[in-house]
């Protein structure tokens, strides 16, 4: 982390007009000495927030929020420190200066992006320059404006022309005394040939990151053939997966609504902020990650997906909705009516259609589950196998059990299948990573796989002991057992739990497995489990309990053994794998240690 010297804070702070960088998210008044407004951090109709100029701290009386101008940069930004004292020296036109500056190697670094940020921010100007009031740029003002995106939308997002000769970019910043090594590393030229734009006869769309800092662009093709779109390369100021299209353009809107709209392309994300929807951006070229989740998550609490109504976009969707829901985004998904993608909408049907279509958003669950009913063909059971397959890879990436067990419902009545198969079927899915198809599963007879076990004897134990199986429950599943027939029972266990009816013999009755329902009766018949039941169970669960952690652990050990940082960077982090060794080691050692120090 860069840190940032006492007194270059102090002076940023003295440079800071409080008033000013609320004003630019709050409307305020003058009351008195004071500066009122409606409170930029929770939902109100009459202000209760104020800001106090002479001493420099804002304070809201409803939600009780408070404090200087870098706690309000922080808290609307949902930045770090660090980041919110640079914005602030910005505004204030204060030279930032970082501990450790005095290293060379860091300095130089900086200086490179320094002057990055320069290149980059002149050449949007430059080919804006081109769009807008040169003869070569007259083509591509036509298609964008063709594509019914309004003049002051073309001027919002800085759209521009490179122009067809591919030397002139490199002459015109050579010609600005940028050294030809510098502009090696720019992200502009050809690799193979260092004075050839990369960018020619394109219309261009600036990319900035969350400050408005132009980063990179990306280029339209306007006529013929070749890619449609080039992008810059990644650069010592731009990082693909941490960027999204039209993001400053759109952070107000965001965080006014608490809702983002994440679309496929450039051409969408405009076109929503055409129609006056204005919290609408865009990934670049690339799937969604967690990464831009992430950046999202500062802003809005909800994300809208309209991908492109074909198969593609469909499975994009699904996979952001995964990504979207494990950073705390509830997703939704927006589908687009009669049209391809948001853009066609507002060129063949308008701005106000596209308007409304934006305001009608399903959830993600009934997006899922319509999908996995659109698998189902009428009287084919395969089919239906197959429409479950499609939902418990979803169903085991939500967080909550209660939004697990509603979907779990709601698809067993939608695709016509009894709950507890579904149930259990997924225990299986969840052990396995894969399902048994109907066709491959027997169906189980009286004489069965049941074999009499260590795992048995505890859940007969529990079963003639209901008061038991409360405590059980909070250490240990289903998906702990190894045998099905076990499973099952837990399954049953709980359901009897809930339904209240714990009697031995209504949870007896609806065993599947008869080999494990005549184990149980005789055992209890015998008085098992009569002379202190606490014990045995607690340890029974114990025992359970340690398995089930050490095979966790195996599991994630070996997934760190066969990480591979290109192919899983993106999915899985190696630092999440090693957190959660550490967590399972910790576990283990907790309970282990548990049992040995017990009188
Ligand atoms: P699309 O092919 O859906 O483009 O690609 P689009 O947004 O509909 O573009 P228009 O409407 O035809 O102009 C979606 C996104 O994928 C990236 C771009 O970011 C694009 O916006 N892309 C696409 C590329 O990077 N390169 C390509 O060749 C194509
Ligand atoms: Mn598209």
């Amino acid at each position: 982390m860069r840190r940032i010297p006492e007194r270059v804070v102090q002076d940023i702070v003295s440079r800071t007009d409080i008033v000013r960088i609320v004003g630019e998210y709050v409307r305020l008044e003058k009351r008195g000495s004071r500066w009122v407004g409606l409170c930029p951090f929770h939902n109100e109709k009459t202000p209760s927030f104020g800001v106090n100029e002479d001493r420099g701290f804002f304070y809201c009386f409803g939600c009780k929020k408070g404090g200087d101008a870098i706690t309000f940069v922080k808290e609307i930004e949902k930045c770090g420190y660090v980041e919110a004292l640079e914005t602030l020296a910005e505004k204030a036109g204060v030279a930032i200066s970082y501990e450790g500056d005095d290293d060379p190697e860091e300095a130089r670094a900086a200086k490179e992006r320094e002057s990055l940020y320069e290149l980059y921010e002149r050449l949007a100007g430059t080919f804006r320059h081109f769009l807008v009031s040169d003869p070569r740029g007259a083509e591509a003002l036509a298609y964008a404006r063709r594509r019914a995106l309004p003049d002051e939308v073309i001027a919002s997002f800085r759209l521009g022309y490179a122009p067809a000769e591919r030397s002139w970019l490199y002459r015109f910043l050579r010609g600005k005394s940028y050294s030809a090594e510098f502009l090696a590393r720019s992200g502009l030229f050809s690799k193979k040939y260092p004075e050839t734009s990369i960018f020619s006869d394109r219309l261009m769309f600036p990319i900035a990151d969350a400050r408005g800092r132009v980063v990179a662009f990306g280029g339209r093709l306007l006529r013929g053939d070749g890619p449609k779109y080039i992008n810059s390369p990644e650069t010592a100021i731009f990082k693909k997966h941490d960027t999204l299209f039209a993001l400053p353009e759109a952070a107000q809107a965001m965080r006014t609504s608490s809702t983002a709209i994440l679309c496929e392309g450039y051409m969408d994300a405009i076109a929503f902020h055409a129609a006056g929807v204005s919290n609408a951006v865009a990934p670049l070229g690339t799937s969604f990650t967690e990464q831009q989740a992430a950046l999202l998550k500062r802003y809005a609490s909800t994300l809208v997906l309209s991908f492109d109504s074909d198969g593609a976009g469909i499975s994009a969707a699904e996979r952001a909705i995964g990504i979207a829901e494990a950073k705390g985004l509830s997703a939704r998904v927006l589908r687009i009516e009669g049209a391809k993608d948001p853009a066609e909408i507002l060129e063949k049907k308008g701005p106000e259609r596209l308007k409304k279509n934006a305001a009608s958003t399903i959830t993600c669950d009934d997006f899922i589950l319509e999908n996995a009913a659109s698998r189902l063909r009428a009287g084919d059971s395969e089919s239906k196998a197959e429409a479950f397959e499609y939902l418990f890879p979803f169903l085991a990436g939500l967080s909550s059990d209660i939004r697990r067990d509603s979907l779990m419902l709601a698809a067993s009545s939608r695709l016509g299948a009894d709950p507890a198969s579904v149930r259990s079927d997924f225990l299986r899915f969840l052990d396995k990573g894969t399902i048994r198809r109907p066709a491959q599963a027997p169906v189980r007879t009286a004489s069965d796989d049941f074999a009499p076990s260590a795992d048995a004897e505890l859940l007969a134990a529990i079963i003639a002991n209901a008061e038991l199986f409360e405590a059980a429950r909070s250490e240990i599943g289903p998906a702990d057992f190894d045998d099905e027939p076990l499973k099952d029972a837990f399954i049953v266990m709980e359901e009897c739990f809930r339904s209240g009816d714990q009697q031995v013999a209504a949870v007896v009755e609806r065993l599947t497995s008869a080999g494990l329902k005549e184990f149980i009766l005789q055992r209890i018949s015998d008085g098992a489990y009569s002379i202190n039941p606490d014990r045995f169970v607690l340890d029974g669960v114990r025992r359970v309990k340690l398995r089930a952690l050490e095979a966790r652990k195996q599991r994630v050990v070996s997934r760190i053994r066969e990480y591979d940082a290109e192919r899983d960077g993106d999915e899985l982090s190696l630092n999440d794998l090693l957190y959660e060794k550490m967590y399972l080691d910790g576990e283990l050692t907790r309970i282990k240690e548990e049992r040995h120090g017990r009188p």
